[in-house]
């Protein structure tokens, strides 16, 4: 008797220690980062990104402005048997002057395939690899980065999982108006960034802009130059690209949306472009997340949401993704506030590891909609295995790279007949003036 009731006892207690309250990590500091001379030549943050059909866009700074925009690659350590020369920019913020920018595509490139590459004929060795031509190809996803303790420990995470391209949401380097800040992120994400294409959309802290002094986006569409040109659109806070059978479409939050808008004109017809035979899964990034169950920035995408769910439901978008809440929700199929077997998955992934710390606070009681939300610095992973099946998980900061703390098998709308369902009611939306 007693012996049962100290067993029952003990269980009771081993199960309130195990589903104890999880505890939220506070916000890291910023990184220092300590000054770091090098040849006013040599290359200082380098990124990679998707530049059209097999192409890549190299970008790097040099203090030197003499530094020729001169990409040399190829497919051996040193054997660099191919070249391209791109462009340049600067810009001036303040009393701050930027080194000098450079932009150089590069290709055609092989699918799959490392390249071996040097900026300006200086400095050292890089390498990145190009995505597959075909599936599976796997996404990392991380927005709100920022520079800070957890931003580094969400890139070290990424950097151990095997992953294409990085996908982010909005809200790269929170310099809010410190441009050497910008430098220092540069120099953070190199490693990574230079190695795998990023494809990066603008978040409320690139804006930078002072009122009859500063424009918005400066430094943003200075140094994270998007394909917006490969992809007809006017505006590098909205584009999108094509990767091994996923068509992805950055939407800019932070520029026009109305129904007169050039993103919005832009959207529809990229949209009559998309070829779901070429490309079955369908993807759209931005930073406002339409569909949110926490306490920040609530209804904030409420206005773009209204004008631009209707066409992304037509369009049989199978997920969007969005950064802007410090914290992980993920949605069921929903469209219009209701679940929607034909709708989108929503996932909101701002947890990337900015110095505002995590949001806590949820609406209660969770909508219909709201599947799995909790506010914990992590990172995404999509793999698309087929045109039919996607693998997306969730893994924490706080444990191992490996640990899915959320997981989904995703099924494309393609396969579930809602494409084809709805192709004509698409039609009509994209034909109307
Ligand atoms: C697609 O991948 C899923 C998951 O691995 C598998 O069950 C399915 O059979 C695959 N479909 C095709 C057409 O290969």
């Amino acid at each position: 008797m007693e012996l049962k009731f100290v067993l029952t006892a003990f269980v009771f207690i081993s199960a309130t220690v195990t589903t104890a309250e999880y505890i939220r990590p506070q916000p890291r500091r910023t990184l220092e980062f300590p000054w770091d001379p090098k040849p006013s030549s040599h290359p200082q943050q380098v990124h990679i990104s998707l530049a059209g059909d097999s192409h890549m866009r190299v970008t790097w700074i040099t203090d030197d402005e003499s530094s020729p925009s001169v990409v040399e690659y190829g497919t051996s350590p040193g054997g660099y048997n191919c070249g391209a020369e791109g462009e340049s920019t600067s810009y001036r913020y303040l009393f701050y002057r930027s080194g000098k920018i450079h932009h150089t595509v590069i290709g055609p490139l092989e699918h799959d395939t490392v390249y071996f590459y040097r900026c300006g004929r200086q400095g050292p060795e890089f390498e990145f690899k190009t995505p597959p031509a075909q599936f599976p190809i796997t996404f990392a996803v991380a927005g709100d980065l920022g520079q800070t303790g957890w931003t580094k420990s969400t890139l070290d995470h990424i950097g151990q999982c095997k992953y294409d391209v990085h996908l982010l949401p909005g809200d790269l380097s929170y310099a809010d108006y410190m441009q050497h800040r910008w430098d220092t992120f540069g120099e953070l994400v190199q490693p990574l960034a230079s190695a795998r294409p990023w494809m990066v959309t603008q978040g409320n802290h690139e804006k930078e802009s002072i009122p009859l002094i500063m424009d918005a986006f400066q430094s943003y569409n200075a140094r994270w130059k998007m394909p917006f040109e490969e992809s007809g659109s006017n505006s590098n806070l909205y584009y999108s690209f094509d990767v091994a059978g996923a068509h992805l479409i950055m939407l800019g939050s932070y520029a026009d949306y109305d129904e007169y808008s050039d993103q919005y004109r832009w959207l529809k017809d990229d949209l009559s472009k998309v070829d779901r035979k070429k490309t079955p899964w369908l993807l759209v990034l931005l930073h406002v997340p339409w569909y949110n169950s926490n306490e920040a920035h609530q209804g904030e995408g409420d206005g773009m949401m209204a004008i631009m769910e209707p066409l992304v439901y037509a369009a049989s978008v199978d997920l969007v993704l969005a950064g802007h809440v410090h914290a992980y929700e993920r949605s069921i199929r929903v469209n219009n506030g209701k679940p929607d077997p034909c709708g989108a998955v929503y996932i909101t992934i701002g947890d990337g590891g900015n110095k505002e710390g995590l949001a806590h606070k949820y609406k209660n009681p969770q909508p219909d909609w709201s599947v799995f939300r909790e506010a914990s610095f992590g990172h995404g992973e999509l793999k698309i295995v087929n045109s039919t099946h996607a693998f997306w998980s969730w893994h924490r900061n706080d444990d191992d790279e490996p640990v899915r703390s959320d997981q989904l098998w995703i099924t494309s709308l393609v396969s579930s007949g809602c494409v084809a369902e709805k192709s004509r009611e698409l039609r009509k939306i994209l034909m109307s003036p």
